[in-house]
C-alpha cells in the first residue's frame, strides 16, 4: 500500500518519519490553500475573528471584538445574537430549507431524513413546549437523551429561548446524572425511555428517576418515546415529548441575546472526584465552531460529513450539533455501536450515504485494525476525501492505518487537538496546506497562539519537550468553571500566569510541528473519554468493605488507556473474584459503565511516602511491569515486594 503514498523509499522510514504533502487535487479545490492566512491572523487576530463572524446574522452588531482581563474573555462584546437561529432559519431563509442536515440511522437500522425546515419546524415547537413547562431565559435544562434527532432539537430549543443546556452522556450512571442536575440546578430533565446499545436498551428513564430522587431542583421532566418498553412514570412530573410537542406552534422567534449569554455546561473530569461544569457562552463559541469546522473539514456545500463521537461530548457538541449545522452541512448521525450487528457497520453507513469526510477518536481506529481490513474492503469507501482524528494522541501506526485502509491512500488526515474547555479545535493542520507527519497535531489554527514551556514558564526552543499552553484568548474558550470561580483561575491560569494551561505535554521538533503526549495530570483517557484517578477511586473507596485505593491509567493498545485499581481491603474481608467484580459494578454504579476498572488488583497496603502520599509513579512501574525507579522514599520498602507478590501470584484480574 505505501506504493500509494510514494513507493517502497518510503517504506524504510519510521512511521513518523514520513510526509504526507496535501495531494495537488486537494488543494486546488481547498477552502484554504494559501499558508499566508497564518500570517494575516497573526497580524490583527481580533480582525480575523471579526472578520468572520460578519457572515452571521447579529440583531445588534458587537462594539468590541475581544475585551480580555486576564482570566476573563468576553467576546463580540455588546452584540446580540442567537446560534440557533444562525444554525437555522438563516440557512432556510437563503433557500435552503430542504437541504438535509441529518442522514439518522438508528441501531436497529431504522433511518430518518431531517431537512433543515423540518429541524427549524421541530425546534420551534419544542421550544416552545419548553416555556409550557415553565422554562424561562437563563433557567438550566439537563439533557439525557440517546443519539437521536430530537437530541440536537433540544439543544437547538433550549439555546433559541436562552435556557442553558447540560448534556449529560447516555452511557453515565443515575448517580453522576445526580450529581450534574445538582450543580447545575437543573429545572427541568429532557430523557427518553431509553435507547439502543449493543442491542439493549439503556434505561435511560429509569436512571433520570433514580437521580431526580437525588435531587430538589427539577419541576418536569420531558420524556421522548424511542424504544417503546414500559417505564416508570410520575404523573403531573412526567410529559411525553409525542403528548406535548406536536400540537405546539412551529413559530418561535430567537430570543436575541447577549454575546456572553451562558449557552450550555458540560462536566468533565478534572483531578478532583468533583466534575467541573464548564461554562460556554453564545457567539464566540458560534464563531470558532464554525470556522474551524469550515476550513479544518474543508467543508463544501455537497459534502456529506460524519462526526462519529456522542452528542453527550464536547467533540458532538461543537462537531454534530453546532459547527455542522452553522455551516449548513449534511451530517450523518448514528445512534449506535461499531460492531451492531456486524464490524462492517460504519463502512456500510460510508457506502450507503457516500460519506465525505469522517471524523472519529483513535480507539476505534484501533479497533477496526484489530478486527481487520476485511470489514472496510466489504464496502465502496471512494466517496471519502477527508479523515479526522480527535480525543487522544493518534500513535503513526493507527494513522498509517486509517490512512491507507480507511482512505485508500488518497485523503489528508486532520489529527485535531482541543478540550472540552477549549471549545474548539486549536492545533490542527489544515488539509489543504498543512504537510502532515502521521502522529503530529501540526500547528495552531490561524488565530490561535500555541506554545511549549518548561517547569519555569520558559519557551522551549524546537526539538524540546515541556507543556503545552495556549497564549492568547481564542472566541470559543470556556468562560468558567460553574460556580466555582477560585478554581478556574488555579487550574487553568495559576501554573504559568497569563497562558492557559492545558494539562497536556507537548514536543515540538525542529521544524515547529507540535507532537501531543498525553496528560501531565492525574486525568486518564480511557477510549478517548476523560476520566480522573480520584473519582474512581473516591467511588471505590465508597465502598464499605475498601480501606483505600489507588488509580492508574495503563497503557492499553486498543483504548490508549485502561483503568487500573490498586485495592486494600478493611480488616476481615477477604479478597475474592467475586468481590472483584462486586466493585467493578461499584465504579459503574457511581460513575457509570466508562469508568469500570479493567484491573483490579488487591494488595495488602499501597505504597506511601513517609508524608504519607501515595506513590503513583511506582504503581504506573508495577502495573507496566517496568522495573522499579527510585524506592527510597517509600516508608515501608516491603510494600512493594508485597505487591509484586500479588501480581505474581495471579492475583489480578
Ligand atoms: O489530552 C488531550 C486529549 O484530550 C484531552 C481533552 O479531553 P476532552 O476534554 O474530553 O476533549 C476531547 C475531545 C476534544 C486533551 O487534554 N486530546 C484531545 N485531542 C487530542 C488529544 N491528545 C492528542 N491529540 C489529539 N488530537
Amino acid at each position: 500500500m505505501a506504493s500509494e503514498t510514494g513507493g517502497k523509499a518510503l517504506e524504510a522510514l519510521t512511521f513518523d518519519e514520513r510526509r504526507f504533502p496535501p495531494p495537488a487535487e486537494f488543494k486546488a479545490k481547498a477552502n484554504w490553500k494559501d499558508e499566508s492566512v497564518y500570517a494575516e491572523a497573526e497580524r490583527d487576530l481580533e480582525g480575523f475573528w471579526a472578520g468572520h463572524a460578519e457572515g452571521f446574522t447579529w440583531s445588534k452588531k458587537w462594539e468590541r471584538v475581544l475585551d480580555w482581563r486576564v482570566p476573563c474573555a468576553k467576546w463580540f462584546v455588546g452584540g446580540r445574537t442567537n446560534i440557533s437561529e444562525n444554525c437555522l432559519d438563516r440557512h432556510v431563509k437563503a433557500g435552503l430549507g430542504s437541504k438535509t442536515a441529518y442522514h439518522w440511522e438508528g441501531e436497529p437500522g431504522d433511518t430518518r431524513t431531517v431537512s433543515y425546515a423540518d429541524l427549524l419546524a421541530e425546534t420551534q415547537r419544542c421550544a416552545n413546549a419548553l416555556r409550557e413547562l415553565g422554562v424561562r431565559t437563563g433557567d438550566r435544562v439537563a439533557i439525557y437523551m440517546p443519539m437521536v434527532p430530537e437530541l440536537p432539537v433540544a439543544m437547538l430549543a433550549c439555546a433559541r429561548i436562552g435556557a442553558p443546556f447540560t448534556v449529560v452522556f447516555g452511557g453515565f450512571s443515575a448517580e453522576a446524572l445526580a450529581g450534574r442536575i445538582n450543580d447545575s440546578g437543573a429545572k427541568l430533565v429532557i430523557t427518553a425511555d431509553g435507547g439502543y446499545r449493543k442491542g439493549n436498551i439503556v434505561q435511560l428513564k429509569k436512571n433520570t428517576d433514580d437521580a431526580i430522587a437525588q435531587t430538589t431542583t427539577v419541576e418536569k421532566v420531558l420524556v421522548y418515546r424511542r424504544t417503546k418498553h414500559d417505564v416508570p412514570w410520575t404523573s403531573g412530573r412526567d410529559v411525553w415529548w409525542h403528548d406535548i410537542i406536536p400540537k405546539q406552534k412551529a413559530e418561535c422567534p430567537a430570543e436575541q441575546l447577549d454575546s456572553e449569554h451562558m449557552l450550555y455546561l458540560l462536566y468533565t473530569s478534572g483531578t478532583t472526584a468533583k466534575p467541573k461544569g464548564i461554562v460556554h457562552t453564545t457567539a464566540g463559541y458560534m464563531v470558532g465552531t464554525a470556522t474551524t469546522h469550515k476550513y479544518i473539514f474543508d467543508i463544501k456545500p455537497d459534502d456529506v460529513y460524519w462526526c462519529a463521537a456522542d452528542i453527550g461530548w464536547v467533540t458532538g457538541h461543537s462537531y454534530i450539533v453546532f459547527g455542522p449545522l452553522a455551516n449548513a452541512t449534511t451530517s450523518v448521525m448514528y445512534e449506535g455501536t461499531p460492531d451492531f450487528p456486524d464490524k462492517d457497520r460504519w463502512w456500510s453507513i460510508v457506502e450507503r450515504y457516500r460519506v465525505s469526510i469522517l471524523y472519529c477518536a483513535p480507539t476505534a481506529i484501533r479497533t477496526f485494525m484489530k478486527w481487520g481490513p476485511q470489514y472496510p474492503h466489504m464496502h465502496d469507501m471512494r466517496s471519502l476525501r477527508l479523515l479526522g482524528s480527535v480525543g487522544e494522541p493518534i500513535n503513526p501506526e493507527a494513522w498509517i492505518w486509517y490512512h491507507e485502509t480507511i482512505g485508500g491512500g488518497r485523503c489528508p488526515i486532520v489529527d485535531t487537538w482541543w478540550m472540552t474547555e477549549t471549545g474548539m479545535i486549536l492545533i490542527s493542520p489544515l488539509p489543504g496546506i498543512t504537510t502532515t507527519k502521521p502522529g503530529s497535531a501540526t500547528f495552531p489554527f490561524p488565530g490561535v497562539r500555541a506554545d511549549v514551556v518548561d517547569d519555569e514558564g520558559k519557551s522551549v526552543p524546537f526539538g524540546g519537550a515541556g507543556y503545552l499552553v495556549i497564549t492568547s484568548p481564542w472566541p470559543a474558550m470556556l468562560r468558567g468553571i460553574y460556580g466555582d470561580d477560585q478554581r478556574y483561575r488555579e487550574t487553568y491560569w495559576s501554573r504559568f500566569p497569563g497562558r492557559y494551561f492545558a494539562g497536556d505535554g507537548a514536543k515540538r521538533d525542529q521544524g515547529g510541528y507540535l507532537w501531543l503526549l498525553g496528560r501531565v495530570d492525574d486525568v486518564m483517557k480511557i477510549s478517548g473519554h476523560r476520566i480522573s484517578t480520584t473519582e474512581v477511586e473516591s467511588a471505590l473507596v465508597s465502598h464499605p468493605k475498601v480501606a483505600e485505593a489507588a488509580v492508574i491509567g495503563r497503557e492499553d493498545p486498543i483504548t490508549g488507556q485502561a483503568i487500573f485499581a490498586f485495592v486494600s481491603l478493611r480488616s476481615g474481608n477477604e479478597e475474592s473474584e467475586e468481590l472483584s467484580k462486586e466493585l467493578r459494578e461499584h465504579v459503574v454504579k457511581g460513575i457509570g459503565s466508562i469508568a469500570r476498572p479493567k484491573t483490579i488488583m488487591f494488595t495488602p497496603e499501597l505504597p506511601k511516602t513517609r508524608s504519607g502520599k501515595i506513590m503513583r509513579r511506582l504503581l504506573r512501574d508495577i502495573a507496566q511491569e517496568r522495573p522499579l525507579g527510585d524506592v527510597t522514599t517509600l516508608a515501608d520498602a516491603s510494600v512493594v515486594e508485597q505487591i509484586r507478590t500479588a501480581s505474581a501470584a495471579g492475583k489480578e484480574d
